[in-house]
């Protein structure tokens, strides 16, 4: 697999902006939170030291409060929206008012493990970055139980059927005009619907407005779900930190302390009648009702769960390449928009760490064989049809190639 390991390094370096990876030109211009981690593992396979240089970057844009911006800003680009003005934080640079899945500490742990004599002194100044993001976590988004997103984009799956019944209860009736950039890149059949788009802008008008304040937000914000995939990348990344606190001779009984908190959260995430782990209404208390890729991730956290294998492998074995993000035999089943089906290469590297991890290595290995079927026929897409592996979104794209490298091509 030469051939395509060096068009997938091509794509990382091309993707390069010095000291941060963008996921893809035109439609993704800035630095992504959980693109530019997943960046890191790809650098990783053959140059470490930037691969460190993209972590560090990453962690430059953290607010004082802790928590790390799902988008920064470096250079501004009228191709985007919505950019740096409308988000209004305030911060240098301009960042977004929302994080993302906090996937760092899990891939840091990696990375170092690449080159561990490199890698000490990144990471021992990382470490306590990291702490401070875990920490805005639990104290924040996790003052329900479970790990919370204030906005479906801070959960990184932005259109995933999980946040139908949240985003029904938000007005987007009144949001400021504006004219969306993204379907001046991508088919727009493949991208959210326009009603859809109404109300994520006001949800980020109304951070704007309280000036970003995380409790008027936690409180009185128009959207407020529990999200699996949430609980579980941070209940994995927490153990990741516990063992690198180990390592470096730091504190543990506080990362403890939150692993033992957000492991007794988790049965709150399941729905008995779906029979499956479920993102719901944090306000309302109604559930998602929703099978997705975000309930997959409990292997990935640690958990053993035999009936939600079942599930797992129900919505694995309806599809022909990956896993789905959302179930394929729900009504909304949607397998070329977005997060309502499609399989996206990166969520299978982070599923199948999950499945070696608990040494089911042939799951993992029928995972990383499937996603590499798509890689190699469709070429590096943003995300795949899971059905007829046809390739979706953006090309050229950061993190499929990451995960190329990491993880999918390997043999
Ligand atoms: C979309 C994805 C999100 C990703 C971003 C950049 O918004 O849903 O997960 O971080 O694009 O690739």
């Amino acid at each position: 697999m030469k051939n395509l390991d060096n068009l997938a390094r091509a794509i990382l370096q091309g993707n390069d902006k010095g000291a941060y990876t963008i996921p893809t030109s035109g439609l993704y211009p800035y630095q992504w939170n959980w693109d530019s981690v997943l960046a890191a593992w790809g650098f990783a396979t053959f140059d470490i030291d930037r691969a460190w240089t993209e972590l560090e970057t990453l962690f430059q844009s953290q607010w004082a409060s802790g928590m790390v911006p799902h988008i920064i800003f470096h250079e501004d680009d009228p191709g985007y929206f919505p950019g740096p003005q409308v988000w209004g934080t305030g911060q240098t640079p301009p960042t977004s008012g929302i994080s993302q899945p906090p996937v760092a500490a899990t891939i840091a742990a990696k990375v170092w493990g690449m080159d561990p004599d490199a890698g000490r002194e990144r990471i021992a100044k990382l470490f306590p970055k990291m702490l401070a993001w875990h920490r805005w976590y639990h104290e924040v988004r996790c003052m329900h139980g479970p790990a919370t997103i204030t906005h479906p984009w801070e959960s990184g799956r932005d259109n995933c059927p999980d946040w139908d019944i949240g985003m029904a209860g938000v007005d987007g009736s009144k949001v400021a005009p504006y004219e969306r950039r993204d379907t001046g890149h991508v088919d727009p059949e493949m991208r959210p619907k326009k009603e859809e788009y109404d109300k994520y802008v006001a949800i980020l008008e109304f951070g704007r407005d309280v000036g970003w304040d995380d409790r008027k937000i936690m409180e009185e914000g128009p959207f407020l779900m529990a999200d699996p995939a949430m609980t579980f990348i941070l209940l994995r990344a927490d153990k990741d930190l516990l063992a690198m606190a180990e390592k470096l001779g730091e504190d543990t009984a506080e990362i403890q302390g939150w692993i033992d908190d957000l492991t007794a959260a988790v049965p709150s995430l399941w729905n008995d009648d779906l029979g499956s782990y479920d993102a719901s209404d944090i306000r309302s208390g109604a559930w998602a009702n929703n099978i997705s890729s975000g309930a997959f991730l409990y292997t990935y956290a640690g958990i053993d769960n035999p009936a939600m294998d079942k599930r797992t492998l129900d919505a694995w074995d309806a599809v022909t390449y990956g896993i789905p993000s959302a179930d394929p035999k729900a009504e909304r089943f949607d397998p070329q928009r977005y997060w309502r089906g499609p399989s996206w290469p990166f969520m299978n590297g982070l599923i199948a760490i999950g499945l070696q991890d608990a040494g089911r290595d042939l799951l993992a290995e029928r995972l990383r064989r499937e996603t590499a079927e798509l890689i190699r026929k469709g070429g590096f897409y943003e995300y795949f049809d899971p059905t007829n592996g046809s390739p979706c979104g953006g090309s050229d794209f950061t993190w499929t190639a990451a995960v190329w490298l990491a993880w999918a091509g390997r043999t």
